[in-house]
């Protein structure tokens, strides 16, 4: 599979005119120009910390493009989420959790999405209260992602999230940790929407495309899993939408 990828463009032109915008992606940074974008899929810092974000707000200094992230699981580690966001939206970059922006004509909705596993093995809310309160997050995180999917009214819609909504994208993972890197109850939403395409992060080891059951293309970018799989290249991974011209 080539670095750049395509995303799913099965709707009629509406002008006859295309042209594409192209889209860089990458997460797990822990802590460009050949895009129109750029896509950060969350652990932006390693431990959440106001410093680390100051760090990554400071790189974001020299961005020449549009960029729009989502936070990670790492960057909820110190409970000072607030604070990370408003040093990051000081530089430039617009943190998506549960809303939406368009860039070039393409609809991005973001949230950072949470964990309960994949498919019949996903985590039910049955038993103790702090079982249900677990399942209610994820539950709750793919709601969130519904309402800014709703809420677009672009011909091109991107899902950018941390956690993974397909199985597929952390296989390389140990499958004992399949159920704390994603959740197929955000695979829903993406699928009553016309999305282009989906970017995620947080599983380091896994694989970097599948596709959802509705055929729409999920790319893991966590930026180990891209230097292992593309070693020697930019550590980021490039993908096309077409637009209406
Ligand atoms: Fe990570
Ligand atoms: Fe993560």
């Amino acid at each position: 599979m080539p670095r750049n990828a395509q995303a799913r463009d099965d709707s009629p032109s509406m002008t006859g005119l295309r042209k594409s915008v192209r889209i860089a992606a990458l997460g797990d940074l822990h802590c460009t120009e050949s895009a129109d974008m750029l896509l950060l899929a969350g652990d932006l810092t390693d431990m959440g910390q106001p410093e680390e974000a100051r760090v990554l707000a400071r790189e974001l200094s020299t961005l020449r493009v549009p960029g729009v992230a989502v936070l990670g699981n790492h960057d909820c580690e110190s409970g000072r989420q607030e604070e990370v966001i408003h040093i990051l939206a000081d530089a430039g970059l617009t943190v998506l959790d549960g809303d939406a922006c368009e860039v070039h004509g393409i609809g991005i909705a973001g949230v950072k999405g949470f964990c309960g596993g994949f498919g019949t093995h996903a985590l039910g809310p049955w038993g103790e209260p702090t079982v249900k309160q677990f399942v209610h997050e994820a539950v709750n995180e793919a709601l969130k992602l519904e309402a800014s999917l709703a809420r677009l009214r672009s011909a091109r819609q991107v899902v950018l999230l941390h956690y993974s909504p397909i199985q597929q994208t952390v296989e390389g993972e140990p499958i004992e940790i399949y159920p704390f890197v994603g959740s197929s109850r955000l695979e829903e939403p993406i699928m009553r929407f016309p999305v282009s395409l989906v970017v995620h992060g947080h599983a380091h080891r896994g694989r970097h495309e599948g596709r959802t059951k509705n055929d729409v293309p999920v790319y893991n970018v966590s930026l180990p899993l891209l230097n292992r799989v593309f070693p020697g290249r930019p550590p980021f991974l490039v993908m096309e939408v077409a637009v209406d011209a």
